[in-house]
């Protein structure tokens, strides 16, 4: 897609694209902001490169383009932002100041997730702006959700139909150690989300689970409900259906939190790697 200077290169089959031609210096205009939500509709993960020195406010102006900027992105007993730091900016770093992470989720690798979906109302998008990246590892790997739905099987889709999953914050860290049900029924942040959802966009419909997050579905005993949350994962996480993003720094990326899922590769913990992240509000997923 080409207009005016601006232009869209998909980077890959299955989800995501670069755009070029934007102009960060200054507040974008509306037929900027135009092309970046139809490429955003389209792609689901877009990429602008080399958008050097990004300020805070230029990241929060970018972000507005596709709605408002979201509360913190986490319980605020996880984070670790220091004084001073933009409000509702999380860094995604392993950087210290004085022997101290100043950001979340510093090290390793993370497994597939949809951010926030242990809420009513998980994020609508999140934006990561690389300050310093290492030269290697700590990839972001992206998921088509509408592919993963499209492509059910005839006896998964029969088994999602109606149906709707327990997401969970998995406590004592990021993941979820255990699947079972009692460990899950006493978290605190959890929601239950159908399992087939409808992107309001573009109406297509997205497989709204995840391994990280969703815990079980609802009406099934546990064995059942494990043995199709995790054919679910394994059909959603397919090479086929994936764009694995390799950082550089200036990269300023955006997904769409409601018909993707993430994870991140492991990365040398002694190298580091520093994002800045503003997530965009998120709406009842049905
Ligand atoms: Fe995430």
């Amino acid at each position: 897609m080409a207009s005016g200077g601006l232009h869209v290169t998909p980077l890959g089959d299955a989800l995501g694209a670069e755009v070029c031609g934007l102009d960060f210096s200054k507040p974008l205009t509306s037929h900027e902001r135009d092309f970046l939500r139809r490429a955003w509709t389209d792609h689901l993960v877009i990429v602008a490169r080399g958008a050097q020195e990004l300020s805070a406010d230029a990241q929060i102006d970018f972000c507005k383009t596709f709605g408002e900027i979201g509360g913190r992105a986490r319980p605020v007993e996880a984070r670790h932002e220091p004084a001073g730091a933009p409000a509702d900016v999380m860094y995604v770093s392993n950087k210290r100041v004085g022997g101290r992470i100043i950001g979340s989720i510093p090290d390793g690798e993370m497994e597939f997730h949809i951010d926030q979906s242990y809420t009513e109302r998980p994020a609508r998008g999140t934006s990561l702006y690389a300050i310093e990246v290492p030269d290697e590892g700590g990839d972001t790997m992206f998921g088509n959700l509408y592919l993963a739905y499209e492509s059910l099987p005839d006896d998964l889709r029969r088994a999602v139909e109606g149906r709707g999953a327990l997401n969970v914050y998995g406590h004592g860290g990021y993941g979820i150690q255990s699947r079972s049900a009692n460990d899950m029924g006493a978290a605190t942040r959890k929601h239950v989300h159908p399992i087939v959802c409808t992107h309001p966009d573009s109406g297509r419909k997205t497989l709204f689970v995840n391994r990280l997050m969703t815990a079980s579905v609802e009406g099934l005993p546990p064995d059942e409900s494990d043995d199709l949350l995790f054919r679910l994962f394994d059909h959603q996480e397919q090479e086929a259906f994936r764009y694995t993003h390799k950082w550089r720094q200036s990269d300023l990326l955006l997904w769409d939190n409601r018909c993707t899922v993430h994870a991140r590769t492991d990365f040398d913990p002694s190298k580091t790697r520093h994002l800045r992240r503003f997530s965009i509000q998120g709406h009842v997923m049905n």
